[in-house]
């Protein structure tokens, strides 16, 4: 279920390829071992009488460096059978609430690229703001897909 999400054209048009096999198998790993480093991760999203498995949403910590890391992002993937029904946003206030509250965090990042209008419309329906100055280049990403969109939210504006 897990490799068929990511080897959706649609779910990753905003990725510069689908994944295969082997590389969603290694992306499986990859959020496991960071449950086990940090004790929080992407959580496998449950639709209950609906599906099992619909995608993820959750807390990650990303590897790469720029101006706003260290830092944990917020990041969602969900199959397409389920969108337009708020699972997203329900997911991400729930994984917001997490990092603020259980573990404390200042501040809470995501980034995407400019065109990905339903993950940008995520994050501002969580009230997260965006802030042109905080654009970058993401520096793993291929030319084509570059360019990113920043979004933040303090745990004090949360809270106020
Ligand atoms: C990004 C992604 C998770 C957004 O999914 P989504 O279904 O648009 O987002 P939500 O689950 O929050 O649903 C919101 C939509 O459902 C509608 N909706 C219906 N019932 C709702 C409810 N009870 N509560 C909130 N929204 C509801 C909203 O009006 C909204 O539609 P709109 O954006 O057209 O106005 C999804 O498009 C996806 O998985 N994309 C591929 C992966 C990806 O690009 N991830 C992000 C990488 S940075």
């Amino acid at each position: 279920m897990f490799a068929s999400l990511n080897a959706d054209p649609l779910v990753m048009e905003h990725f510069p390829a689908v994944l295969g096999l082997e590389e969603s198998d290694a992306l499986a790993d990859r959020i496991e071992r960071h449950f086990d480093e940090y004790g929080f991760g992407l959580w496998a999203v449950e639709i209950p009488g609906v599906a099992p498995f619909a995608g993820f949403v959750g807390l990650s910590i990303p590897q790469f460096q720029a101006h706003f890391t260290p830092c944990v992002e917020i990041g969602w993937r969900l199959g397409a059978a389920h969108w337009g029904r708020g699972y997203a946003t329900e997911g991400a206030r729930a994984a917001l609430a997490f990092g603020f509250d259980r573990l404390g965090l200042a501040e809470i990042v995501s980034f995407t690229v400019p065109q990905n209008q339903r993950s940008r419309r995520v994050m501002e329906r969580i009230g997260m703001t965006h802030n042109q100055a905080d654009d970058f280049d993401h520096p793993h990403a291929p030319e084509s897909f570059k360019q990113h969109v920043l979004y933040r939210i303090a745990r004090a504006e949360r809270l106020s």
